[in-house]
């Protein structure tokens, strides 16, 4: 949330720093903002309410012209979306930008009214300016100066700053929200996600917590906490280049959808042999930690937590392994029970969700047995603090609705549920290679569901003028029908829930009338005759029905009753086969109702702060 561009160079940075927010757009945007300056030490310094582009189009014709600069997109935390909110913070010698929230913000702003600093913003950052420019008076030199300021700060921050009478040095400080250095020639960049700078290098340095780093054009210097002088790796990146772009699609969401053969393809490359699975690419230990699993506790917020209540049911029922799910932000304020030999497991696409992070904290004293991320973003903070890591190869995903991150979270989840399963011997090999054979057509046949797309979107039009939906499932299908109501929520900004359909008639069955579609998601499976007869209840009471159902069901078009077929698949692959489906019907209906699909009202990609 919120996204940060920085640049020093013998050129004028001002296209590098907006090319690099629109790129970070996804990260926040409800206001944005630049400070360059120049080898005269003029400043030009603009923000602007609403998206990248409103910058871009303040600051075209004013002649910004400058080798130093900072950026900023901000998704508002202190203070609403406006112009005096939004970032860079200018105090008297400095600018400074910040992502994160800095809780000891109150207590900082009296002591620095006191010492008569003007507050000019509601927000928490500007602290950060004020600060640093009082520890300035003090020491006369940036990088003093900014060691007494971060040392003052409570909360997470990646920040950085530039001294206005210094033209040539960048400085920032990691705590809680990322930063990456970028290496060019004769210039240097900082970010708080690599992708701002994929146009101007692939080189990078990847800060950790507590790191401090100053940047001049043609030198890069790290520092610990204590202030003394640390090596940083350098990493070639390797993400494609098409990573940041829409192509021939509408929407980073459309396009996310339909890269999922492609990213199932690439998650599952190198994690089975023939129709094994690769127990060791889990982890070079794994035989021997999974070996000693007797409990596992799921920790994941939003869709990665419907990824995480999917694989409940498979671990339970496959490997016959106990596994709790919980929401991070609850987890972590609660007191719990660390069950014996439990393996700890955080599901995150960003891998820098704040309380999925807490949690893992958390969870590391009070004795789990290992800690393991399922993420989508190498290097991120989960996995660094993580003790093994089993990467998903979603490749970036850019829309606010996550698509990809999840079907990619389940097919590791299934690899793992296998794993544990195999090395405990609770499935045979005929099991094993039912499952891994169905997850590696699982690509071919999801790709068979978008010759749905057409009537998919059709069927969408009914839901663009109601306000409600309901969701229906039933077993490891109810995660998919919560999946399913989220989505629908975040981009067409209708009511939905789900509810497992047993459960219908213990309250929901009330809601049921003609302007309430229900969505039943209904593979032919074991549960399937059951689900048939909370389909009746529905019937019985004048509901819409729209039945996703495959072609071996008996489920036909009547009225009130919309049936899309698919082809029928494994019932073990079909949770993440089903969800393709819900995926393209809520795209469809945002369509229709013209909203912001790939970033959606009050959204971030990204939620780095509680
Ligand atoms: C997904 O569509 C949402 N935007 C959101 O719920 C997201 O899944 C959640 O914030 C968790 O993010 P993470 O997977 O990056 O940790």
């Amino acid at each position: 949330m919120c996204g940060i561009v920085g640049a020093v160079s013998q050129r004028n940075v001002i296209n590098i720093l907006l090319d690099g927010l629109k790129k970070l757009e996804y990260r926040g945007y409800d206001s944005s903002g630049v400070a360059v300056l120049n080898k005269n030490k003029e400043l030009s310094f603009y923000r602007k309410v609403g998206k990248v582009q409103e910058l871009s189009n303040l600051v075209e014709n004013k002649n910004v012209d400058g080798g130093t600069g900072i950026a900023h997109t901000r998704w508002a935390t202190h203070g609403e979306p406006s112009e005096k909110n939004a970032h860079p913070h200018l105090s008297n010698k400095v600018a400074v930008v910040h992502n994160g929230i800095i809780e000891n913000y109150e207590e900082l702003k009296h002591e620095l009214i006191s010492s008569g600093y003007n507050f000019k913003s509601e927000t928490d950052t500007e602290v950060i300016a004020h600060l640093l420019d009082f520890y300035l008076n003090e020491s006369k030199n940036l990088r003093e100066a900014f060691f007494k300021t971060v040392k003052r700060l409570k909360g997470a921050y990646g920040t950085v700053a530039f001294e206005l009478n210094n033209p040539e040095v960048l400085i920032t400080a990691r705590s809680g929200s990322p930063i990456v250095i970028g290496l060019g020639y004769d210039e240097n960049f900082i970010a708080s996600d690599q992708l701002a700078l994929l146009n101007v290098t692939r080189k990078f340095m990847f800060l950790e917590e507590g790191d401090i780093a100053e940047i001049k054009y043609n030198e890069i210097s790290v520092f610990d906490v204590n202030g003394k002088s640390i090596e940083r790796d350098i990493i070639e990146s390797n993400l494609k280049e098409n990573a940041t772009v829409k192509g021939q699609y509408k929407h980073f969401m459309e396009k996310e959808i339909f890269e999922q053969p492609q990213a199932i393809l690439d998650t599952l490359a190198g994690r089975t042999l023939d129709n094994d699975v690769l127990v060791e690419s889990i982890h070079y230990d794994a035989k021997e930690i999974l070996e000693k699993v007797e409990h596992v506790q799921i920790i994941a917020c939003g869709t990665s937590f419907n990824s995480g209540l999917t694989a409940k049911y498979w671990f339970e029922s496959i490997a016959k392994v106990s596994c709790d799910v919980e929401i991070a932000s609850e987890f972590r304020y609660r007191d719990f029970v660390t069950r014996p030999n439990s393996l700890l497991i955080t599901l995150s696409q960003s891998g820098e969700t704040a309380d999925t992070l807490a949690a893992l904290k958390l969870a590391k004293e009070k004795g789990f047995m290992a800690t393991m991320s399922i993420c989508n973003v190498a290097g991120s903070s989960l996995v660094r603090e993580s003790d093994f890591s089993f990467m998903t190869k979603a490749g970036v995903e850019i829309g606010v609705a996550s698509t990809k991150a999840f079907t990619t979270q389940l097919v590791c989840l299934l690899l793992m549920v296998t794993a544990i399963g195999k090395v405990k011997c609770k499935i045979n090999t005929e099991k094993e290679h039912e499952i891994i054979s169905s997850l590696k057509v699982l690509p071919k046949q999801i790709q068979s569901i978008f010759k749905f797309d057409k009537d998919i979107a059709e069927i969408s039009k009914d839901f663009s003028d109601k306000h409600h939906t309901l969701f229906l499932g039933r077993g490891e299908f109810y995660p998919i029908a919560i999946e399913a109501a989220l989505k629908l929520k975040e981009i067409s900004y209708i009511h939905a829930e789900a509810y497992a359909a047993g459960e219908l008639k213990h309250g929901p069955l009330a809601l049921i009338d003609e302007d309430m579609p229900v969505v039943v998601i209904a593979p032919t499976n074991e549960l399937f005759e059951k689900l048939k007869s909370n389909i009746e209840e529905v019937k019985a009471r004048g509901g819409k029905l729209y039945v996703f159902t495959d072609t071996e069901s008996t489920f036909t078009d009547e009225e009130n009753t919309k049936v899309i077929k698919l082809p029928a698949v494994n019932h073990i692959t079909a949770p993440i086969y089903f969800t393709v489906p819900m995926q393209l019907l809520s795209y469809h209906v945002a369509l229709i109702k013209g909203t912001d699909v790939d970033q959606p009202r009050n959204l971030a990609k990204a939620v780095t702060v509680e």
